[in-house]
């Protein structure tokens, strides 16, 4: 169903020993997305044939399969209803951010209007809400439902700090935590739930979930400075646009001293009438070494989430070598 951009990754080798299974994913999504609502098909189909990493799902279903239990068709079916709420989060998002491009196509609100994409951001969030109480288990719908909404209050959070240049480290990571680790993490839960793995490894899965989920985050707040548009599918230097305050601008801020910081935060002030000041931080940033601070930073998270995984068990490699793969992207 996807026109997937495996060849520029190395996801589609860490996919292999469960391709058949992110096939019926691709399925279940399939069906999940028809809509007898003409425009509501037409946007889905838009949305879901762009790609995507399908992260989420993989995880799902490579910690399902941990126990050796195997993935079933329950995991196909959560991955999809995961995924459905990941594709509301990333098209509502993008009128948050003011983002045209993502997937290497134009955003849903730049092409259908932010009425229109606000509509569609709250159907298919309860597209899945509806798919997921048909199954009448609670105990999943309970860890699905606090992870969004522990996700839209990390927005939320986002929306409140914008434009604090002295937002501190800890806050930034509660943000990323709410906002990106918990839907990572109760992906992982799900999955180890569904191959009834024992509740210290269900734990174990959600840790390694969100950990795994704040080097994904840092990573992509790094790739705002870093990354290429081309490969990426989306713009670049919009976090500092919008004054959104990530760890590069936080390690940086920590490195400058004297006149240096005053003008950094005062270009931070200056950003939406001044169109060299966004260059002017991101020159800054580079400069103090803050890049290699937070590349850092996304490693020793990785590295944390790895520590979660038992040392023998299926799958238990790959997770691992998703978790290098997060901090090592450039898409
Ligand atoms: C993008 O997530 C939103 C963030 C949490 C940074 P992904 O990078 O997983 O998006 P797709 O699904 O692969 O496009
Ligand atoms: C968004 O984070 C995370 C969500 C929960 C949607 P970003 O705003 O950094 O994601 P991108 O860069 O737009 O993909
Ligand atoms: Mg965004
Ligand atoms: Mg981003």
């Amino acid at each position: 169903m996807t026109e997937t951009n495996d060849s520029a990754l190395p996801l589609a080798g860490l996919y292999a020993e469960i391709r058949p299974d992110l096939d019926r994913v691709e399925s279940r999504l399939s069906e999940m997305i028809r809509s007898d609502n003409p425009l509501v098909d037409e946007i889905n189909a838009y949305l879901f044939t762009a790609g995507g990493k399908r992260l989420r799902p993989a995880l799902l279903t490579l910690c399902a399969r941990m126990t050796g239990n195997g993935a079933g068709p329950d995991a196909a079916f959560w991955s999809a209803v995961i995924e459905i709420i990941h594709a509301a989060s990333l098209v509502h998002d993008d009128i948050v951010d003011r983002t045209d491009t993502r997937r290497g196509r134009e955003t849903v609100h730049s092409r259908w209007g932010a009425n229109i994409t606000v509509l569609l951001g709250d159907h298919l969030f309860i597209r899945a809400i509806h798919e997921a109480l048909r199954t009448r288990r609670y105990e999943i719908i309970d860890v699905l439902s606090e992870a969004t909404e522990r996700m839209i209050e990390g927005e939320l959070l986002e929306c409140a700090v914008s434009g604090d240049p002295l937002l501190t480290e800890d806050r930034y990571l509660e943000i990323l935590d709410k906002k990106t680790a918990a839907l990572f993490g109760a992906a992982c839960r799900i999955g180890g739930m569904l191959g009834r793995a024992d509740p210290d490894l269900v734990r174990r899965l959600e840790e390694f979930g969100r950990n795994l989920g704040l080097a994904f985050q840092i990573t992509d707040d790094l790739l705002d400075f870093t990354g290429r548009p081309d490969t990426l599918g989306k713009p670049v230097l919009t976090d500092l646009r919008e004054g959104r305050i990530t760890l590069p601008v936080i390690c940086a801020l920590r490195k400058i001293g004297g006149p240096a910081r005053t003008d950094f935060i005062a270009r931070i002030a200056a950003r939406e009438d001044d169109p060299s000041a966004v260059e002017a931080i991101r020159d800054a940033v580079f400069a103090s070494g803050a890049i290699t601070e937070a590349a850092a930073a996304a490693a020793a998270c990785a590295a944390k989430a790895k520590s979660f995984l038992p040392d023998e068990a299926p799958t238990a490699r790959t997770l691992a070598a998703l978790a290098d793969f997060v901090c090592g992207r450039n898409a």
